[in-house]
């Protein structure tokens, strides 16, 4: 086993040759913000709610004011909260790698990348801070504090409902294959907080490790994923991509 600093110099020194990176996020990430994760232990969210009776597209279609007001109050949280050490690392890594494009690629539906800084952000998953109509007519809104409960999308009549993704429902075609493109030609690829528990998203590390990248592990704990990982490092993300930008800065000062 690989010390934590000798694995910490390694990924250094690959990001030094890499040109594309990914950053590859799932709710691990967000939990130093005191978002609760959905499968970690007693507080995962999914050990205390049913996911199909309160994030599942069968669910808002049958009771969509049980739907609607559980997101409502994760949404408060999220918005009472603010992105931590570890989005803001991602940012800064962004700015200070010398690769030329890195890309992140979220399950979060929180926004807390963007907020920290990161410019190129793909959310798989959607967004807990829009509203869009669910046929697709074209109605979009920012979820204002206001809407407490559901209503009819203004333009056609249909429902109006959070724009992220429900369990049962299928990814937004467009981003998704734009995340596709970028896992495939990525010469790092970070998983960062995930359990890798729902397809298709988590086919990507797989596809990009497969299409040739060195694939980094940043989790606490060992997940399905490890044993193929290049590097599984065991530590909290903030704590690791803090220390990450701190060692290529210094390099970044000794080169000149
Ligand atoms: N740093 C890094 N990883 C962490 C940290 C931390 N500080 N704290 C917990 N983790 C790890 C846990 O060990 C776990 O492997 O984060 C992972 C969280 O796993 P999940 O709760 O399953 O979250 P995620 O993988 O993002 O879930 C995927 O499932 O419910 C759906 O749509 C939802 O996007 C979500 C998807």
């Amino acid at each position: 086993m690989r010390s934590y600093s000798a694995d910490l110099e390694s990924v250094a020194a690959i990001l030094r040759e890499a040109r594309e990176i990914v950053v590859f996020s799932g709710a691990g990430l967000s939990a130093d913000s005191g978002i609760p994760t959905f499968r970690d232990g007693a507080t995962g969210l999914w050990n205390n709610f049913d996911p199909d009776e309160v994030a599942s597209i069968d669910g808002f279609l049958r009771q969509p004011r049980v739907v609607w007001n559980w997101l409502r109050q994760l949404k408060d949280l999220v918005d009472e909260r603010q992105p931590n050490a570890g989005h803001q690392a991602i940012a800064r890594l962004e700015e200070i790698s010398t690769a030329k494009r890195l890309t992140v690629i979220t399950q979060n539906i929180d926004g807390y990348h963007a907020r920290a800084g990161s410019a190129q952000v793909l959310e798989v998953h959607g967004t807990i801070h829009r509203l869009r109509c669910h046929q697709r007519c074209g109605f979009v809104a920012i979820w204002e504090p206001s809407a407490v409960e559901p209503f009819p999308c203004p333009n056609c009549g249909a429902p109006a409902r959070p724009d992220l993704v429900l369990f049962g429902e299928m990814l937004d075609e467009e981003v998704f294959a734009a995340a596709e493109v970028r896992s495939l030609n990525a010469d790092v690829f970070f998983c960062v907080g995930t359990s890798f528990t729902v397809q298709p998203a988590a086919h990507l590390p797989m596809w990009a490790k497969s299409a040739g990248a060195t694939m980094v592990e940043v989790n606490p704990h060992r997940t399905p994923l490890s044993a193929a990982a290049d590097y599984s490092v065991r530590s909290g993300a903030s704590q690791f991509f803090s220390a990450l930008c701190s060692t290529l800065q210094q390099e970044n000062k000794e080169n000149g």
